[in-house]
């Protein structure tokens, strides 16, 4: 056997208890990855927790046993079964002290996370200190984690914002009015960019290429000249230029007779059953994630970037934003003219 096989054998043998846990805000699709990790752990023969409300549930030991059933009938669910938390004490090096003595009375040997940075950040401090193996699966809404194409609930959450920015352009067409519609993301815009594409808005704010109010006013005046009966304008939460309904405001002062109104898309963008996409990418990153755990990987996320699986490590994570394709913005001016 080379001698990389070797390693990775013994490494192998050296995890016999896993533990799972979504954290951070909820995805869509996460429910598959758990199916994932449960099936794939127990499939290579190792013991799997659950770990209810991620790092909250750690340090109040809030850690249960499943088998391959405890995850069936979930796969097309939305939300997290073992529900998410985003908690301030595993922070401190106390709360992370109490977590370790909790996975280690019940034997726990590693841990899976789902989840976004703050997850992965909340993973790596805790692998520092006590070398537990730990491997995280990118499951966010946001989709701004580099090293992965794509995160587990995206594509789920962009279908359900184009869903309703259809509904919205039905009745924006009735008055002929102008919408602002905003959506989640954080920092990133990729969940604006691509529903304001596929739902043909006539602009797009993203924080990534922030376009000024003088700029919005002109794309609508031209739209406005050139007979565009109504226009739907996507802007992404996190943006510089402020929320839609400030960007509302704005536009209304200088163009009063616009008849303007404005939706937040809010948490239902994190809802819903997952596509298939993010059913089958979810179902892939449990599978890698384990694998990956048995063979020797740890501190790193799993991603599947141009169809290849990868394990990037805390630093490339976190080094940069995952960037939006230039294409993706000269597509979305062109078409919306
Ligand atoms: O990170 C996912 C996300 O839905 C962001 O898009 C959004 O800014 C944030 O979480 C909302 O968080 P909360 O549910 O805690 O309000």
């Amino acid at each position: 056997m080379p001698i990389l096989g070797i390693l990775n054998f013994l490494k192998l043998a050296e995890i016999n208890n896993i533990a799972v846990f979504t954290s951070g805000g909820d995805a869509p699709g996460m429910n598959a990855a758990i199916r994932a990790v449960v099936r794939a752990s127990i499939f290579y023969k190792k013991k799997i927790f659950g770990i209810y409300r991620g790092y909250e549930g750690m340090i109040d030991n809030d850690i249960v046993e499943l088998d391959v059933r405890s995850v069936g009938n979930i796969i097309q669910r939305g939300g997290t079964i073992l529900k998410s938390a985003r908690s301030d004490e595993f922070r401190t090096k106390e709360g992370r002290k109490k977590a370790y003595e909790n996975l280690t009375s019940k034997g726990i040997d590693a841990l899976v996370a789902i989840g976004g940075d703050g997850t992965f950040t909340g993973l790596h401090s805790f692998y520092k200190e006590y070398q537990m193996p730990v491997i995280c699966i990118p499951g966010t809404i946001d989709n701004d984690l580099s090293g992965t194409d794509y995160t587990i609930g995206y594509d789920t959450a962009t279908n359900t914002v184009v869903d309703a920015v259809d509904k919205i352009r039905d009745t924006a067409l009735s008055h002929n009015r102008l919408f602002f519609i905003e959506v989640m993301g954080r920092d990133s815009g990729y969940i604006a960019i691509n529903s304001g594409i596929a739902g043909g808005a006539t602009a797009i704010m993203i924080p990534e290429e922030e376009m000024s109010i003088n700029d919005l006013i002109a794309r609508l005046d031209k739209g406005g000249r050139s007979k565009k009966s109504s226009s739907l304008v996507i802007v992404a939460e996190g943006g510089k230029n402020g929320s839609a309904m400030e960007i509302a405001d704005e536009v209304t002062k200088r163009f009063p007779y616009y008849d303007t109104k404005v939706t937040i898309l809010g948490h239902l963008q994190r809802g819903g059953s997952p596509t298939y996409f993010d059913r089958v990418l979810a179902s892939k990153m449990g599978v890698y994630a384990v694998e990956g755990l048995l063979g020797g990987k740890t501190d790193v996320m799993v991603g599947i970037k141009d169809n290849v699986t990868v394990f990037n490590d805390f630093d490339t994570v976190m080094a940069k934003n995952h960037e939006i394709a230039e294409d993706a913005l000269r597509i979305s001016k062109i078409l919306s003219i």
